[in-house]
């Protein structure tokens, strides 16, 4: 059971002060009777608004194909960002919808939101391992005994001590290859060839855990069961 204008408020409807207006017009109902005050209690299931459900009560996760220019970070001093693409009450949700881990601005792919922070928990955590496969086109040539060297887990990148945990790298053409990594260090495919003495020129995810971006065009998303990765 939440108070109503709580619940309106975190939904990204409006704000809490607006939704003593929204319930006074009886634009709000629960279980078919005009809400009577926005302190009331109700459960999110019960609740329409102008005679709608609400809109995903219990969280929201999505899997987005990132364009590259949009950033991950909600901070607007860093640029348009990948927010911009879902709907305008989705982003005045709290808990705020967010990414799961991040891809830079100039990388493309497979990026998932939600506002389920233990979520983003879980699928970030190094603990987890969860696998992550991109593909880079890179400004050299790539020689096989980088395949050996990816492996190895002794990667070290530029600044730091902790060598990378080993990467599956698999040469799809000279300058293409696909990386799996299992961490999610910052800027790490870059880094990890810029390591080896070759600059990444295009990066894209196209797996995250189990899912596949598949033929999802760019700027769009599709919406996930919240129980995709288990309970
Ligand atoms: N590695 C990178 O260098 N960039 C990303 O966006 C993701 C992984």
């Amino acid at each position: 059971m939440r108070r109503i204008d709580q619940l309106l408020a975190n939904l990204g409807y409006c704000s809490r002060r607006e939704s003593r207006a929204w319930v006074a017009d009886g634009r709000v109902t629960v279980a078919g009777v005009p809400a009577e005050d926005f302190g009331q209690k109700a459960d999110p299931a019960d609740v329409r608004v102008a005679g709608e459900p609400l809109d995903h009560p219990g969280g929201l996760l999505l899997l987005l194909h990132k364009p590259v220019g949009l950033v991950c970070s909600h901070d607007g001093r860093e640029g348009p960002d990948v927010y911009s693409l879902i709907p305008e009450r989705w982003r005045r949700r709290n808990p705020v919808v967010t990414s799961i881990g991040r891809l830079d601005k100039e990388t493309s792919g497979l990026l998932l939101l939600t506002d389920q922070s233990p979520l983003v928990h879980r699928l970030t955590s190094p603990k987890h391992k969860v696998p992550k496969v991109y593909h880079a086109t890179v400004d050299r040539d790539l020689a096989p005994e980088l395949v050996a060297q990816f492996a190895s887990g002794t990667l070290l990148l530029e600044g730091e001590d902790t060598p990378c945990a080993p990467a599956e790298l698999k040469l799809l053409s000279p300058r293409e290859a696909e990386v799996t990594l299992t961490e999610g260090r910052y800027h790490q495919v870059r880094r990890m060839f810029a390591a080896t003495g070759a600059t990444v020129l295009a990066l894209h995810r196209s797996r995250f855990g189990p899912l596949e971006l598949g033929d999802l065009p760019a700027g769009t998303w599709r919406e996930l069961p919240l129980d995709t990765f288990g309970a």
